[in-house]
């Protein structure tokens, strides 16, 4: 996910409110750093890139330090890291999945930060990299405005923000995860429906990805899934048959039993 933060950051800034940022990252091993490098290819030198060590002296640096390890290789990586009194200036962002703000700030303050760090949790989405992200985004109360509003602008160029409770936060990473889930299935089935249908493949597979694009961008912009059925029903039409062949087909029953059981792997983690 870090590279593909990168990537995203690196990217001609889409944004409406574009940043200049001067991005360094960290892994904990040299191979790591030459696949980083080879991805960004020649955007790489716009990147302070380093690895085990070098940590402490880039979140010296930086206003905002990214955490973005696997939780349980947080205790090593904050080792290299060294958060000392330092860390009360900076915003530490956390992109760890099922680590909880309060579980964070513990570890930092074994590591020698303050204890009231600014902690904000953001778990973006895989399309970072293309400025695609739905990112969301939990703080703690104590966390300053201001401190949030520099992250969102941040999380911004990769794509969009969303401000949940902590709380939430989990629910909402599994919902993404289940529409991910749902959308490369759908993707994929009606490609191989398409071409039994004599599609070819590409085009099978670009017609189901750009009109699933098309239907989840109506309701972003507000249509409820009721509007968009009504729009789309026409007498013996096309769409409605189709809704139906779903309903026998169990689709319902499937998709609901999928985002429930996402939800609760997801607390459980
Ligand atoms: N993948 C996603 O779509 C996604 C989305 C949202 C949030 N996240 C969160 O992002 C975190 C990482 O997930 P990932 O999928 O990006 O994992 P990943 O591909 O395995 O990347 C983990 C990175 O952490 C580095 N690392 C591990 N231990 C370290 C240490 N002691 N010091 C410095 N760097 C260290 C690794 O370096 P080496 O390669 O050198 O070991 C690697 O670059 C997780 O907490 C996950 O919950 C992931």
């Amino acid at each position: 996910m870090g590279t593909s933060l990168l990537e995203g950051f690196l990217r001609k800034q889409t944004s409406s409110r574009p940043l200049s940022l001067r991005l360094a990252g960290c892994t904990r091993s040299q191979p790591s750093i030459d696949r980083v490098r080879q991805r960004l290819g020649d955007q790489a030198d716009r990147v302070e890139l380093g690895y085990g060590d070098a940590s402490g002296e880039m979140a010296e640096k930086s206003e905002i330090v990214i955490l973005g390890c696997p939780k349980e290789d947080l205790t090593a990586a904050l080792k290299t890291t060294k958060p000392g009194p330092r860390f009360a200036d900076k915003t530490i962002v956390s992109l760890m999945a099922g680590l909880s703000a309060d579980q964070l700030q513990k570890e930092l303050t074994s590591s020698g930060a303050p204890q009231n760090t600014a902690i904000v949790i953001v778990i973006p989405s895989f399309a970072a990299r293309t400025g695609g992200s739905v990112s969301l985004l939990a703080s703690p109360s104590t966390v300053s405005q201001e401190r949030i509003d520099i992250v969102t602008q941040l999380f911004e160029q990769v794509g969009s923000v969303l401000h949940v409770d902590e709380g939430l936060l989990m629910k909402g990473v599994a919902i993404g995860a289940a529409c991910h889930a749902l959308a490369v299935t759908a993707v994929d089935l009606i490609a191989d429906a398409g071409v039994c249908e004599g599609v070819p493949r590409p085009l099978a597979g670009a017609f189901a990805a750009q009109f699933l694009r098309s239907a989840a961008g109506a309701m972003v912009d507000g249509m409820s899934p009721e509007q968009l059925k009504a729009a789309l029903s026409t007498p013996k039409g096309i769409t409605l048959n189709a809704v139906v062949d779903l309903d026998k087909a169990g689709a319902r029953g499937a998709v609901i039993g999928a985002a429930r059981g996402a939800v609760r792997y997801a607390e459980s983690m």
